[in-house]
């Protein structure tokens, strides 16, 4: 078994005690639901506290180093060759409506590359982490993607736009979904991308596309992938961390789901 490296091992100590604070939270989020005002800025708070946590904690065992934060944003650090990313609350939906399918996620990026990542999923008490020449893990079991290499027997999580995002991706991902549907066993949307890419690491899903995501939705869950022996691209060739658009599967489907969303591409052409 591998062991996570000292800052791993922060890390990974810092997504469960922002996972305590957001377990405690979610228990109060159910009680809320019938109020009028439901649960949002009640969620919201939990979120901050989660972040709040997570920043004090690695500032303090790794002080220079900088940070990328979804609700902070970015703060400077002296060692400018270190910073974590992180996403205190992925699922945030799923964690406003008492879904139990929400994480806290962690990555560290070292001259510019993805070194660390850790992905805490709080309600089912799964610590999935991974290290660049460490290996993924969840516990004791070290992650390989899936072996399958057909489309038709693989299953493929994604991420739907929602309201006020723009009419055109809506469109497109109609169109993504017109070419993916018939080919594959099935789709999935569980509403957390870190998860999502958790679960590609760990073969439960064959593999996972998204656009327009954060570099906190998928920091962590990349180099799990990466050190599960998948692969994991941006849809269109370029870079993930500023498109937020990713493609992640194990060696043999990558190409064929990339093929898939290119006839979507070529549907739009034709429409014209
Ligand atoms: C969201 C989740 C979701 C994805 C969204 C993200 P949040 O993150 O990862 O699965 O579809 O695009 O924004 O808002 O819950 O941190
Ligand atoms: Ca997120
Ligand atoms: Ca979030």
């Amino acid at each position: 078994m591998s062991k996570p490296s000292p800052v791993g091992t922060v890390m990974i100590a810092a997504a469960r005690a922002a996972g305590r604070s957001l377990a405690r939270d979610f228990g109060e989020v159910e009680n809320l639901q019938v109020s009028k005002k439901g649960p949002a800025d009640f969620v919201s708070n939990a979120d901050h506290r989660a972040e709040e946590i997570i920043y004090s904690a690695l500032a303090k065992a790794r002080p220079g180093y900088g940070f990328v934060m979804e609700e902070r944003g970015i703060v400077e650090g002296t060692d400018k060759s270190n910073r974590f990313i992180v996403d205190p609350l992925d699922g945030t939906l799923n964690f406003l409506h008492g879904q139990p399918h929400y994480a806290v996620s962690i990555a560290l990026e070292r001259e510019g590359k993805l070194l660390t990542g850790v992905v805490y999923d709080v309600a089912k008490n799964e610590i999935f982490w991974a290290e660049t020449g460490r290996g993924a893990w969840l516990e004791n079991r070290k992650l390989r993607v899936a072996a399958r290499t057909r489309l038709n027997e693989a299953v493929v999580a994604t991420g739907t736009p929602w309201h006020g995002k723009a009419e055109e991706m809506h469109a497109n991902f109609a169109r993504e979904m017109l070419a993916m549907t018939p080919a594959c066993a099935g789709i999935r949307r569980y509403g957390s991308a870190a998860l999502d890419l958790a679960y590609v690491a760990a073969g439960r899903f064959d593999g996972f596309w998204e656009r327009d995501l954060k570099p906190w939705d998928i920091a962590a869950g990349i180099v799990l992938v990466r050190e599960a022996g998948g692969t994991v691209a941006e849809i269109d060739g370029g870079d993930f961390m500023k498109t937020g658009s990713v493609l992640a599967a194990n060696e043999e489907l990558h190409p064929l789901i990339e093929q898939q969303l290119r006839h979507a591409a070529a549907f739009a052409r034709k429409a014209d």
